[in-house]
C-alpha cells in the first residue's frame, strides 16, 4: 500500500479542507503504517504556479500549509512529508510524461476549462499541463491509493492512461513501468458548504470571510461565524428527508455530524424538533472542541520556522530516494542516456 496525495498551498486552511482532505490523510497516514506501506502527503506549490501568484503569498502559504497539516495530526514521523519543489524529480518526470500526454485528453479535463474560463488564450501553459504533472506526481512513487475530492477524479483517471499509454509503448506487460492507481474519494468527503450559501462549496477564493471556518480562526470568530451563519426559521426535523430543499440547514446539520464523527440521521435523531437559537450554540461549542487544540498547535508552529523547514528537508529527502528507481526505469525505457 502506498498512498500519495498533494494539497495546493495556496489561501487559507479551512474547515472543508480538514473535514474533505486533511482528516483523511491522517487515518491514512495510520493505516499504511499499520500495512506496513508508505504515505506521502506533499505540498502542490508547482502546481500553485500555474496561477499568477505572489512569490512572498506562496512561500508564507508553503509554509503555513505545512503547519497546519502537521497540528491536524499528520505525523513527519509516519508520513513522509514535503513540497514538490525539492524534489526535481517531479518536474522531470512530467517532461518525459509530456510526450506521453495527447493533446486531446487535456483539452477535455474540465478543471482547465473551469480556470481558464472565458480566458482561454491568456491561460498559463502550465494550467493546461497541470494534470501531467499531477499524473507524474503519483507516478513517480508507485502510487496506489490516491486520496482526492471528487473533482479531481479526472486527474487521476488521466495519470491511469498516461501510465498504460507509457508502459505500453516503452515497456512489456510483465514488467510495467508505472503502477496504476486507485483514486480513493473518502465517503464522508461530505461536500462541506458556505455558511452564506448552501449551495456553494466552503471555499478559500470566496470573498466573504464570513463563508468558511478558518483553521486559523480563534474560539470567538469561530462562534460568531456560526451565529451568524445563513439559515431558515424552520426547526430541524427529526429525519433527513425533512432537509430537502433546506441546504443551510442540511449544511450546518452535516458540519455537526462530520465534526462528531457521526451520521446526519443520527444528529437529527438528538436535535430534531430544536431550532437554530439551539442548535448553533451545540454546533459552535463542537466546533470550538475540536478545532481549538489544533489551532493552538497551528498557532506555535507556524512561528517555529526552523522545524518546518527541518520537516520539509526530511521528507524530501526521504521523498528522492523512493523516486530514484521509477525516474531511472523511465529515462531508460525511452532510450535517454544519463550515463
Ligand atoms: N490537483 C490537486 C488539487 O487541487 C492537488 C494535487 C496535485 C494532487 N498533485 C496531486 C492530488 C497528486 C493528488 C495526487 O486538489
Amino acid at each position: 500500500m502506498r498512498v500519495v496525495s498533494g494539497i495546493q498551498p495556496t489561501g487559507q486552511p479551512h474547515l472543508g479542507n480538514y473535514l474533505g482532505a486533511i482528516r483523511n490523510y491522517v487515518k491514512l497516514q495510520d493505516e499504511a503504517v499499520a500495512a506496513g506501506g508508505e504515505c506521502l502527503i506533499f505540498l502542490a506549490d508547482l502546481h500553485a504556479i500555474s496561477m499568477p501568484h505572489d512569490p512572498k503569498e506562496l512561500r508564507a502559504s508553503t509554509l503555513e500549509l505545512v503547519a497546519t497539516l502537521v497540528a491536524c495530526g499528520v505525523d513527519p514521523s509516519k508520513a513522509i512529508l514535503f513540497n514538490q519543489a525539492q524534489v526535481p524529480a517531479h518536474a522531470e518526470l512530467q517532461w518525459l510524461l509530456n510526450g506521453t500526454a495527447r493533446m486531446g485528453w487535456l483539452n477535455r479535463m474540465t478543471q482547465f476549462k473551469d480556470k481558464s474560463g472565458k480566458n482561454r488564450e491568456g491561460a498559463s501553459v502550465a494550467l493546461f499541463t497541470y494534470p501531467v504533472l499531477q499524473a507524474a506526481d503519483v507516478l513517480l512513487y508507485q502510487a496506489t491509493h490516491v486520496p482526492v475530492g471528487e473533482d479531481q477524479k479526472q486527474h487521476l483517471e488521466l495519470a491511469r492512461d498516461i501510465a498504460q499509454k507509457f508502459n505500453n509503448d516503452f515497456a512489456s506487460e510483465d514488467n510495467p513501468v508505472f503502477t496504476l492507481p486507485d483514486p480513493i474519494i473518502p465517503p464522508e468527503a461530505a461536500r462541506i458548504m458556505s455558511l452564506r450559501d448552501g449551495s456553494a462549496k466552503m471555499s478559500k477564493s470566496d470573498a466573504s470571510d464570513m463563508s468558511r471556518i478558518n483553521l486559523a480562526d480563534d474560539a470567538d470568530t469561530m462562534a460568531k461565524k456560526i451565529k451568524k451563519a445563513k439559515t431558515d426559521p424552520e426547526p430541524l426535523p427529526s429525519e433527513l428527508k425533512g432537509l430537502e430543499d433546506r441546504p443551510e440547514a442540511l449544511n450546518l446539520v452535516s458540519i455537526y455530524a462530520a465534526l462528531a464523527e457521526t451520521s446526519v440521521d443520527a444528529v437529527l435523531a438528538d436535535h430534531g424538533g430544536q431550532g437554530f437559537g439551539a442548535f448553533k450554540p451545540a454546533l459552535a461549542d463542537l466546533l470550538v472542541a475540536r478545532l481549538g487544540p489544533i489551532r493552538n498547535r497551528f498557532v506555535e508552529l507556524k512561528e517555529d520556522r526552523e522545524s518546518l523547514d527541518a520537516i520539509l528537508a526530511r521528507g524530501a529527502a526521504q521523498a528522492r530516494e523512493i523516486g530514484i528507481p521509477t525516474l531511472k526505469a523511465a529515462y531508460d525505457a525511452m532510450g535517454l542516456i544519463r550515463g
